[in-house]
């Protein structure tokens, strides 16, 4: 069936400018989770396929489409899955991340509420070509909901022969099981969320050596890839990667979900071609512009930990070409070229009644309760780098504590175990170097020095005595 003949709930058609892959049955009238449906509708078709294929020649596949991990780094997949030891003789486990921890994030619950076939499908495909026989939902605490679904899918998928013993004939067996979290950030980060699976405390581990596909669970090489991810994995067997790969852009192909929220007329999600269309155009066209009477200040453009970029800003390509922020097309490469990074694709838009201090505020506070705690930049840094931004807020703060909050993020970046201290850094970095004005005009002396100068004028003017 053709994705212009599926039809949609009332008010939920998607934007003419979407091209609908991984979110093609969400929403979609008439569609639910049970794999009776899933079925009618070439559901595990490609599972069919796949288990005829050879393993190399599914991931030469995932090779040839291009497609870069929708978790948040934007790692290519097939490559990914090339750097399990060509000698290894333990396990392969294949974890999907299903943690969504990411603020601005929320397309991954989506597929599994939705449609839980599509990831199972897309798991089974991706663990028989890198020969996993053990593979892991990670889940974060805070869906509930979507476990349970999960846990029927699962169940249906076995009594289908779908998982289980010798899938579909082929010798292959399969499990799946689902984990889940207690709800920490830091267990979306892949080795620490191999930590938790382990039953451990979640301290990431240091890379090298410990990237996963080489020591990951239980030391035995482990794939681990996003939700989003696995699923376009079926897509990829079903178009071919050459034929995938035409969709999006050269080095950033294929579609993605954006998870546009904040101050537009219609915020939500969104799959487009990657690169193919611009933030203009997802702000004005998509989402139907900023609220009425209100101007664009900055946007996050991937998730909170992406560098804010500021309304009137040039950014300078290396082609010598110079973007506005509303003609960045929505890419990994271009966005990275502007200084910040595509990230989960969580967009956050914010409009001129924002106060700058009070989200960098918000954000430090988030950080700081998520440190893992194990690096003392860090542990420390977040932390302090909260405090200061709550005396920003509170207007107890001096102009000092603005630079001083760069210095301190300055000091974690680089410093730490994980990317974690990265992500703290980066908005604290680019908060400050954007709207360093904006937040020192908020402080104690400055307000004092305004007060001053208000009186002096009104004295001036022969108003105040
Ligand atoms: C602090 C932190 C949190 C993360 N949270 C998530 C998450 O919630 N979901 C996710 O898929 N990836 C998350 N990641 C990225 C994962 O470590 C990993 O790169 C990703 O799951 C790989 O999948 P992909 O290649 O399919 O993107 C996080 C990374 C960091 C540093
Ligand atoms: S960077 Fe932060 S979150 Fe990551 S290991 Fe260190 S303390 Fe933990």
């Amino acid at each position: 069936m053709s994705v212009e003949s599926v039809q949609y709930l009332p008010g939920k058609q998607p934007h003419a400018r979407e091209r609908r892959l991984t979110f093609r049955n969400v929403d979609r009238a008439g569609f639910d989770p049970s794999i009776e449906c899933y079925l009618r509708d070439g559901g595990y078709e490609q599972l069919h396929k796949a288990v005829t294929m050879e393993r190399q020649a599914i991931i030469n596949e995932v090779k040839a489409s291009g497609l870069r991990g929708r978790g948040g780094a934007g790692f290519p997949t097939g490559v990914k899955w090339g750097f399990i030891p060509p000698t290894n003789t333990k396990p392969v486990y294949l974890i999907c991340n299903a943690d969504e921890s990411e603020p601005g994030t929320f397309k991954d619950r989506y597929i599994m509420h939705q449609d839980p076939h599509q990831l199972v499908e897309g798991m089974v495909i991706s663990c028989f070509a890198v020969k996993a026989s053990l593979a892991y939902i990670y889940i974060r605490e805070e869906f509930p909901e979507a476990a349970k679904i999960l846990e029927k899918a699962l169940d249906e998928a076995r009594a289908k022969n779908f998982l289980g013993k010798n899938i579909l004939g082929s010798g292959y067996d399969l499990e799946i099981y689902i984990h889940r979290g207690a709800g920490a950030y830091i267990c979306g980060e892949e080795t620490g969320l191999i930590e938790s699976l382990e039953g451990k405390r979640p301290y990431p581990r240091i890379k090298p050596p410990y990237f996963p596909a080489a020591l990951g669970l239980y030391m035995c090489p482990t794939i681990v890839n996003n939700v989003e991810s696995l699923c376009h994995v079926k897509h990829i067997i079903a178009m071919g990667g050459a034929e995938y790969a035409k969709l999006g852009t050269p080095n950033n192909t294929g579609t993605r979900i954006l998870c546009v929220s904040g101050d537009v007329q219609r915020p939500g999600y969104f799959e487009v071609e990657v690169g193919k269309v611009t933030m203009g155009e997802v702000i004005n066209d998509m989402c139907g512009g900023m609220k009425s009477g209100r101007t664009l200040k900055a946007i996050i453009p991937g998730g909170s930990s992406a560098k804010v970029l500021r309304a009137d800003e040039k950014f300078k390509l290396k082609d010598g070409r110079e973007l506005g922020i509303m003609d960045i097309p929505m890419d990994f490469d271009t966005m990275a070229a502007c200084g910040s990074m595509a990230g989960s694709g969580g967009v956050i838009i914010m409009d001129d009644s924002r106060s700058m201090s009070w989200v960098l505020n918000n954000l430090n506070a988030f950080y700081a309760h998520e440190s893992c705690g194990q690096c003392t930049p860090c542990r420390e840094g977040s932390l302090w780098m909260k405090k200061i931004s709550d005396r920003i807020v509170a207007g107890n703060a001096s102009p000092s504590d603005v630079d001083e909050l760069e210095r301190l993020a300055n000091n974690i970046e680089g410093r730490t175990i994980c990317a974690f201290g990265e992500a703290c850094s980066w908005p604290t970095q680019s908060f400050v170097q954007k709207f360093r004005e904006e937040m020192k005009a908020g402080t104690k002396s400055e307000i004092e020095d305004r007060i001053v100068a208000g009186e002096t004028e009104l004295a001036a003017a022969g108003l105040v005595g």
